[in-house]
């Protein structure tokens, strides 16, 4: 190298280090090329044995100097711009004697191409990170609940007392009852509400990943794991709710270890060497009956009463038949907005139907059949024809029935007529169908497994139903 002239090297670090200052110990400036000197619109005596700190804007020199540690590819904004610097202390044996630091560009040209390419990039990293953010907020509140029935009034009522406390909460209700609704509702008026609320479907994650999706896990900690880690769903609730929809689907190993949790309240990554302090509660949600399954040795009892503190059973559509008329026309409201179809209205043969049916998909349910009937509408009158058919099948015959204040509502409420057990069967195994169907997004694989029936036996039973008086698209 001594053999090389100065002029030489110096050209050697213009073409090979784009843009570089050199700092001595204490953090002045010792060299700066011209290119560096250019982009700061400054000269090299101008600079020399300045305070870096004084010439670059959001320099990290000196603390490097202070830290002895390199830093590679970090992102620094200067004059307006992000680029990217490599800061690295400067060892002559063995004795740290300055820092040297690069910017990757070389003239100004290469970094308006570069800036070009990448400035939108780090915009649309900002937009996705606040949209993020804006997710983890709750969506809905308890005024969106609709319902006035006693025994929804009753859930409500006890779901807002409960949204004050730290306690766990569990919620219980069919498919489609508004679980979801409710523990929105509770975080958003629990002093948590200005921080995250987190979902996690036990449902739809695999066994295999459920583990780092709760807990998140440590660079390095198997192969394919991400650069620097990754924070799971509890850490991410930090300070906020957890919401576990699905608990009723979590595999046991993984219920133990959820209960590890909730009673040390800090988890481990994995990978990781000390465990992480949590401050979430958590909320909790099914369709099934846990009260059987632990009978039945599928979920742990421990945990079980470690969720159950709070239990909030929502009843289905079918048992607060006052309730659907409401629901349905603030859903109408909601339709007409997103397709822009206002003043949509329900005949009373419509309504009759929709106030005698089961409702086994509940508000879904009634969601899915108004947006259908939305769609095939001409007018602005929903009539029987826009409805699914097996929704005009049902015979209608009227309740005799008057107990209590909401059997008053249902006195002119049309049942369904007595008929042979076997149609009734069939009735009811071509709704599930259906409805499985419709859970599956039209995926028969799915849904035959929801249903717990082989693919053939599914097979048949679709070919079976799927004469004229099955539902347009399935
Ligand atoms: N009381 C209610 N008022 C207004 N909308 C409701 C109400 N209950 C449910 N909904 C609507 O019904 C749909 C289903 O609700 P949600 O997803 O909370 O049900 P769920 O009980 O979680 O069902 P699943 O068990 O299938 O996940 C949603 O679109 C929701 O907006
Ligand atoms: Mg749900």
């Amino acid at each position: 190298m001594d053999k090389l002239p100065y002029e030489w090297l110096e050209e050697i670090i213009n073409v090979a280090a784009e843009w570089i200052v050199v700092v001595d110990r204490e953090g002045f400036i010792q060299y700066m090329n011209q290119a560096y000197c250019d982009f700061l619109q400054t000269t090299i005596e101008e600079v020399y044995k300045k305070d870096v700190r004084d010439v670059i804007e959001n320099t990290r020199m000196h603390i490097v100097l202070k830290t002895g540690q390199a830093e590679v590819a970090s992102i620094q904004s200067i004059n307006g711009s992000e680029m990217i610097a490599n800061r690295y202390p400067l060892y002559v044996k063995d004795e740290m004697v300055g820092a040297v630091g690069t910017v990757m560009f070389r003239n100004s040209r290469d970094w308006l191409d570069y800036s070009q390419k990448v400035q939108p990039l780090l915009e649309e990293l900002t937009y996705y990170k606040k949209k993020f953010q804006k997710e983890l907020r709750s969506k809905y509140r308890f005024d969106d609940l609709i319902g006035q029935t006693a025994a929804f009034l009753e859930a409500k009522r006890l779901a807002e007392r409960v949204s004050g406390s730290q306690s766990s909460v569990l919620i219980l209700g069919e498919s489609g009852t508004g679980k979801e609704l409710f523990a929105h509702a509770i975080h958003h008026a629990s002093p948590r509400g200005q921080f995250p609320l987190v979902r996690v479907n036990c449902a739809s994650i695999p066994e295999h990943l459920l583990e780092s999706e709760m807990f998140g896990y440590e660079e390095g900690a198997f192969t394919g794991a991400k650069r620097g880690g990754k924070k799971g769903k509890f850490e991410l609730a930090h300070r906020g709710t957890l919401f576990l929809d699905e608990i009723g689907d979590m595999p046991l190993p993984m219920q133990s270890k959820l209960l590890r949790v909730l009673q040390e309240k800090e988890i481990e990554r994995i990978g990781g060497r000390a465990p992480v302090p949590i401050d979430v509660r958590v909320i909790a949600a099914t369709h099934r009956n846990l009260e059987k399954m632990v009978e039945e040795g599928t979920f742990r009892q421990d945990l079980y009463y470690r969720l159950n503190v709070m239990k909030i059973e929502i009843p289905p559509l079918r048992e607060r038949r006052g309730d659907i008329m409401p629901l349905a026309l603030m859903l109408l409201k909601k339709l007409g907005r997103k397709f822009h179809r206002e003043g949509i209205g329900l005949s009373s043969e419509v309504e009759n139907r929709l106030l005698h049916h089961m409702w086994p998909g509940n508000i879904r349910e009634l969601e899915n059949v108004l947006e259908r009937a939305v769609n095939v509408l001409d007018g602005t009158m929903i009539r029987i024809p826009h409805l699914p058919l097996y929704l005009q099948d049902e015979p209608l015959t009227k309740v005799e029935c008057s107990q209590g204040k909401e059997q008053e509502k249902a006195k002119n409420v049309l049942l369904p007529s007595i008929r042979p057990l076997k149609d009734v069967l069939a009735q009811a195994e071509k709704e599930a169908i259906i409805q499985a169907l419709k859970a599956a997004n039209g995926n028969k694989l799915e849904a035959a497994k929801m249903l717990g029936i082989g693919k053939t036996s599914f097979y048949d039973k679709l070919k079976l139903y799927t004469s004229s008086d099955f539902p347009a698209g399935y």
